[in-house]
């Protein structure tokens, strides 16, 4: 496949590729204006400016050809945090919190992830994958070409196990490239109040040992915070997910200065998330790290809570990787072109910052760096072109539109 003509192709790298940018590199944004670009089976070939394709180069592309006139072409988002397999949608708590209720109020009274729960104990698996297909379809058409997948509306073995085998349907079945994140330690189930190291037990005895040996995740996930699971229980799972190789992405200082970022940077968590309450302390922590520091403006957005200090934290070096959270109680959007202008109105992200955040940063938060976030020779072909938009700017800039016209995927057009 030949996409020629293309206004500017962005995000564009060259060998040695970066796994991230961090600090001030993440303004970099290499773009080739009045460019081509070559696909060869699932793989991006070749890509230049337009002077540079030579007669031979057409000839070898005697597949389809796409003219990009006016149009841009950028890598697909990576959304590297969702919980997108859901039973229900929760808006009644929606309104709840309108009326003044707070997240941890609803979830103390049996609401939020635990009302999610009880839901999904009956829904049936052929219900919750018909539901997590359509979500697929609708991010792949506002630009996602990879995502992370969460459990934690189970809480109890059987029903993490019928949400992580939905996972897994969904990477058969789904052109997306999936991820799949174990987190049974998302809420303590009512039953365990009080008592929630043995819920800990629970999910460290018998959940994780099935867990591993059917091969249902990639990842493991905790809840650190303020209501839920403490530094001593995450230290606990997280170090008994090591033993089955999974490394950690756990949801961390949300609500408090919780500890959870020091004690994922402790076992080398791949990406730490939320990041509401990120102090100096924290930073320090992560400076030193191999954890991506993950931001998710949906849920602060749509709880109304306090945004994390991005801006200080790039300032002072880090990177940063933004996600769209996907799920009914906190974020219910999976719109990865919401999120980048999330980053720049709300944490004063140059658009360029905002897209290294959820390209490029996002996949190292999936350990895709070798295969995607940038448009790299070699790298998977999972890309879209926009509508005619005049700048980069105009992506997070014209905002709650979707400026992508058509979707390639493992190199083929999608949509
Ligand atoms: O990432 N913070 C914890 N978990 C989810 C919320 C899930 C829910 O409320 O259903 C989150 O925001
Ligand atoms: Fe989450």
């Amino acid at each position: 496949m030949l996409i020629e003509n293309i206004s500017q192709l962005a995000q564009v790298e060259y060998a040695p590729l970066k796994k991230l940018r961090k600090g001030v590199e993440m303004l970099h944004l290499n773009v080739i204006k009045n460019a081509f670009l070559c696909i060869e089976d699932d793989k991006i070939a070749a890509f230049g400016p337009m002077n540079e394709l030579s007669d031979e180069l057409i000839y070898a592309q005697a597949g389809e050809r796409i003219d990009a006139t006016g149009k841009m072409v950028f890598p697909s988002f990576v959304d590297s945090h969702t919980h997108l397999v859901y039973p229900a949608s929760r808006e009644a708590e929606y309104i709840d919190k309108i009326k003044g209720l707070s997240y941890e109020e609803i979830a103390k009274r049996g609401g939020g992830i635990l009302n999610s729960a009880r839901k999904m104990e009956i829904v049936s698996e052929e219900e919750l994958l018909k539901d997590a297909l359509n979500r697929l379809d609708e991010i792949i058409s506002f630009g996602t070409g990879a995502v992370e997948i969460k459990s934690g509306y189970g809480l109890t073995l059987e029903s993490e196990l019928k949400m992580l085998r939905v996972i897994k349907k969904l990477k058969e079945l789904s052109p997306l490239t999936i991820k799949s994140t174990f987190l049974g330690a998302h809420a303590i189930p009512l039953e365990y109040r009080g008592k929630q190291e043995r819920y800990v037990d629970l999910i460290i005895h018998e959940m994780l040992p099935r867990v591993a040996e059917e091969q249902l995740a990639d990842y493991i996930d905790v809840f650190c915070d303020t209501g839920f699971f403490t530094v001593k229980d995450t230290e606990r799972i997280l170090e008994a997910g090591l033993k089955y190789g999974l490394r950690g992405k756990i949801h961390a200082n949300e609500l408090d200065y919780s500890g959870g970022i020091q004690v994922g940077v402790k076992y080398n968590a791949l990406s730490v998330d939320h990041l509401e309450f990120t102090g100096d302390e924290e930073i320090e922590t992560l400076l030193d790290s191999e954890t991506m520091p993950t931001i998710l403006p949906g849920a602060a957005f749509f709880l109304g809570m306090r945004y994390a200090p991005v801006r200080k934290m790039i300032d002072a070096g880090l990177p940063v990787a933004m996600a769209s959270d996907f799920n009914p109680g906190s974020s219910p959007s999976g719109n990865m072109q919401l999120i980048l202008s999330m980053a720049c109105i709300l944490y004063k992200m140059l658009p360029e910052e905002a897209i290294n955040a959820t390209t490029l940063n996002s996949a190292y938060a999936m350990e895709l760096s070798e295969k995607m976030g940038s448009i790299a020779i070699g790298k998977k072909a999972n890309l879209f072109i926009t509508k005619e938009i005049p700048s980069i700017a105009f992506l997070p800039y014209y905002y709650g539109s979707n400026k992508v016209e058509t979707v390639i995927l493992n190199g083929k057009v999608i949509s």
